[in-house]
């Protein structure tokens, strides 16, 4: 019994121990950021058809080896954000800058533990996003994504992880 306990604890605690690929994704003040950017954009967009998302959802319960898949994909998202997204975005929250500067070291990071951004351009999920955004047009579209900003440092959160 006393075995079992231990070993099962072993088990947990190995899985609690998987790091994040970058320590951005595990910064307070970043998620902070991220989460009320996205509030204050998803206030503007009331009225708007709230069920639409440009972030397809990730189903629960991956299997653990699909992860680099997922946060690589993720990590294509991301820079569309920074070269897109975000480009003229400073204003919109004191702490938009600040965030960027974050997102930025956090696709260097996933970059730098083998994420090959330019792999995932044509997966679906990565066209699909791009297309509703297009269709969006201008600035709802602009204001939809910043909207999804948390949920996009979720994602990363979740599931760039080394095991
Ligand atoms: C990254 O992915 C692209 C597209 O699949 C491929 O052409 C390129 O060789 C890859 N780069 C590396 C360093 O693996």
């Amino acid at each position: 019994m006393l075995l079992f306990v231990c070993f099962a604890w072993l088990l947990c605690s190995q899985h609690s121990s998987a790091r994040p690929m970058s320590d951005v994704l595990h910064n307070h003040d970043t998620y902070q950021a991220a989460r009320d950017i996205s509030r204050k954009a998803q206030k503007l967009e009331a009225g708007d058809d709230t069920s639409l998302r440009l972030i397809s959802r990730v189903s629960p319960n991956q299997p653990l080896a699909q992860n680099a898949e997922i946060c690589c994909l993720h990590a294509n998202i991301l820079d569309f954000y920074l070269l897109n997204v975000l480009q003229s975005s400073d204003s919109f929250h004191p702490t938009m800058p600040r965030l960027k500067t974050d997102l930025a070291r956090i696709s260097q990071d996933l970059s730098h533990h083998g994420c090959n951004v330019t792999h995932y351009h044509d997966h679906q999920n990565a066209v699909e996003f791009r297309e509703k955004l297009i269709t969006m047009q201008g600035p709802r579209g602009i204001t939809k994504a910043i909207g999804e900003i948390d949920i996009l440092f979720t994602y990363l959160g979740e599931f760039c992880v080394q095991n």
